[in-house]
């Protein structure tokens, strides 16, 4: 698909990954709607890009605001022929928590509501939408790109939650990509390993105080012994750059492509 015929709604949009994501397609001539529950930053973004872009607040977990939103998107923009997930939270929860107890539910229910029924909530709304999106010479009319993580595979300790979330975001890439092949849509996920963005854990659910996608690389990044090559952590640009080629390229689908350095993670940091 062309760049510069993207119609795009991007959520998580305000922050780190998806941030980056917007300020490509922007920049490649394409239009987004920009999805995410932090307002501030959301308007902000948007009216720091002009014309082509708009912010929704909403939170990806509710299936009604996502219909919403991406019918508004096609009104707006004519058509919606991407969609990108990158709305997520992480979690550090222990199955048996230090101070007793065991990991409380309520919180694994929520990484799952955000994590996986918001990513699959604008999966379907995307797909809806992009059946009436113009073809290309492909015959292509859509392509969707969901965030995994390396967790998927490789969860550290606490992760249960994030890990079980991501995975589930893998295991729904082949059956979506197979059923959507025949109205021309294309489905993937990118699996970072670690970038440095303002990822917040589920039960502050409020911006950080500190952005650290604005924040010089650490020369003393703890993490750093993990880092095989490059030696640094990742960064949002790395992950516009290979969102932009998913899109470029019509051979890539059904595919969850790893962007981590080949890093990986220990038990624990
Ligand atoms: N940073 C990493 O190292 C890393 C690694 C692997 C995967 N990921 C995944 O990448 C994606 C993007 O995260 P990021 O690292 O850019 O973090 P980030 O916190 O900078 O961006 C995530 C955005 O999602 C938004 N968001 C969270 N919950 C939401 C909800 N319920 N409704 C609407 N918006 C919501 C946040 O407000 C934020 O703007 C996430 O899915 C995350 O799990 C991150």
């Amino acid at each position: 698909m062309k760049l510069d015929q993207v119609h795009a709604v991007v959520t998580g949009g305000a922050s780190g990954m998806g941030k980056a994501t917007v300020q490509a397609l922007i920049a490649e001539g394409g239009k987004v709607c920009i999805v995410d529950y932090n307002k501030e930053w959301g308007e902000e973004l948007a009216k720091s890009l002009g014309a082509n872009a708009y912010f929704e607040f909403a939170d990806v977990s509710d299936p009604a605001r996502a219909e919403e939103i991406v019918k508004g998107a096609k009104q707006k923009f004519g058509y919606v022929n991407v969609v990108v997930t990158c709305a997520g939270v992480g979690s550090g929860t222990r199955v048996l928590p230090r101070g007793g107890g065991v990991f409380p539910l309520d919180t694994f229910k929520r990484v799952l509501d955000i994590n996986l029924v918001g990513t699959f909530n604008y999966t379907c709304q995307g797909a809806l939408a992009m059946t009436e999106a113009p073809g290309n010479e492909d015959d292509e009319h859509g392509v969707i790109i969901n965030c995994s993580s390396l967790a998927a595979s490789g969860g550290q300790i606490g992760q249960a939650a994030y890990a079980a979330s991501k995975s589930g975001v893998n295991a729904m890439v082949l059956p979506i990509a197979r059923e959507l092949a025949r109205v021309g849509i294309r489905v993937n996920a990118i699996a970072p390993g670690l970038i440095s963005t303002n990822i917040i854990p589920v039960d502050m659910e409020n911006r950080p105080k500190v952005r650290r996608d604005e924040m010089p690389e650490d020369p003393n990044n703890p993490m750093a012994k993990d880092f095989i090559f490059p030696k640094r952590q990742g960064r949002a640009t790395d992950f516009s750059s290979l969102v932009l080629e998913v899109i470029r390229n019509t051979l890539i689908n059904g595919a969850v492509l790893p962007l981590d350095g080949a890093i990986r993670f220990s038990p624990k940091w």
